[in-house]
């Protein structure tokens, strides 16, 4: 295998070391704005050098953000490469796009590390769906904002320190606002549900909640009660309807989430047959997540594909009711006091949502 590869930063660097020395697959040339000086690759500027170089039969999308990774990849695969990439804002947004053009062209898709970094979830997910049915997926997928809540947590600390440490590490995105008003969460349960359902979930009618307004008082309040709080992702079906959202959600101090320390993630599935399944490991930085790349490298070699079919477009409906923690500005039905903060009568998801919309400055948590 023949690879040109997209970009040399944090996980682009992690493949090209991890690749080197292997005789199943060699990265041949390197697409970078700086001059680097490869021992085996060469170093080029111009992406027609790779996309029509025809001893370059796969290409390696490492440089993050939609435009240009997109054209690129777009390109790539109308030249009949295989593609692997760990963009999963990418692939969440051109789902529409993508796969039917993957189809056409019969080439492989692969983007393993787009979600949970380097844990082998989506690789899990399409074995999970060749035997049974799954009702449900989610969990903690997002390092950063799992950093920043269980250091409030554990150690007291306030939002803004925590934040900073976080992208001092290397965990947060280029702009972390992307990790902490829940973004990053929300386009890797988008592409978990659609590989999980096969579907193309309609991103419109996926509501998402972040964390960027819990403050130190809150943590105090939930600590009181036995909670803990986490950014939780959550994609169900039941029968033909689909619900789909992120939001912070209150777990009790024993449940498996809890318990998830420091950048780790926790990612669940729950199959008909199997039941719940659930991933634990390292969802960032460079070398888990160069390390996903790579084993869907091999997984191309053996001639596998993207995960699940292309499906029909499909709204998420979420009418399911749930009890919340409010800090804010709540003016609706209240079931008892924390502090200043109210603990609602029960909500749905839609409705609180759509509330939360009109209150930006609120912070909402469900209670699980
Ligand atoms: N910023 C992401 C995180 C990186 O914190 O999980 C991996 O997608």
């Amino acid at each position: 295998m023949k690879i040109g590869l997209l970009g040399f930063g944090v996980v682009g660097r992690g493949v090209y070391e991890i690749t080197e020395g292997r005789d199943d697959m060699q990265v041949t040339k390197v697409l970078c704005l700086e001059d680097v000086q490869l021992p085996d690759a060469e170093a080029v500027r111009d992406i027609r050098q790779i996309v029509e170089d025809d001893s370059i039969d796969t290409v390696v999308e490492a440089m993050g953000g939609l435009h240009p990774a997109y054209d690129f990849v777009r390109a790539a695969i109308v030249a009949g490469k295989n593609v692997v990439t760990s963009n999963k804002a990418l692939v969440c947004t051109f789902y529409d796009e993508l796969l039917p053009l993957v189809k056409e062209k019969g080439v492989c898709f692969r983007c393993t590390a787009a979600v949970g970094g380097g844990i082998g979830w989506l690789s899990e997910l399409e074995r999970a769906r060749r035997v049974q049915e799954i009702r449900e997926v989610g969990g903690i997928m997002n390092g950063t904002c799992n950093y920043i809540l269980d250091n409030m947590t554990r150690l007291g600390l306030n939002y803004d320190d925590v934040l900073k440490q976080a992208q001092k590490l290397g965990y947060a995105e280029a702009n972390p606002s992307t990790d902490v008003d829940g973004i990053d969460t929300w386009h890797k349960v988008i592409l978990s549900a659609n590989i999980a359902f096969g579907v193309s979930l309609d991103k419109d009618s996926v509501p998402v909640a972040g964390i960027r307004n819990i403050q130190a008082q809150d943590v105090e309040n939930f600590k009181a009660h036995g909670l803990v709080c986490k950014l939780i992702s959550t994609g169900k079906r039941d029968g033909g309807v689909i619900s789909a959202y992120v939001q912070p959600t209150l777990v009790r101090e024993g449940e498996p989430e809890a318990a998830v320390p420091m950048n780790y993630n926790l990612i669940t599935f729950v199959g008909a047959t199997s039941e719940r399944m659930s991933f634990f490991g390292q969802g960032a930085g460079r070398y888990p997540t160069a390390y996903n790349v790579v084993q869907d490298l091999v997984d191309v070699l053996a001639g596998r594909g993207f995960y699940a079919p292309y499906g029909g477009k499909v709204t998420a409906v979420n009418e399911e009711k749930l009890t919340w923690y409010v800090r804010g500005g709540w003016n609706g039905s209240v079931k008892e006091h924390w502090g200043s903060a109210a603990v609602t009568e029960p909500v749905s998801v839609a409705e609180m949502h759509a509330w939360l919309k009109e209150n930006s400055n609120a912070f909402i948590a469900a209670i699980r």
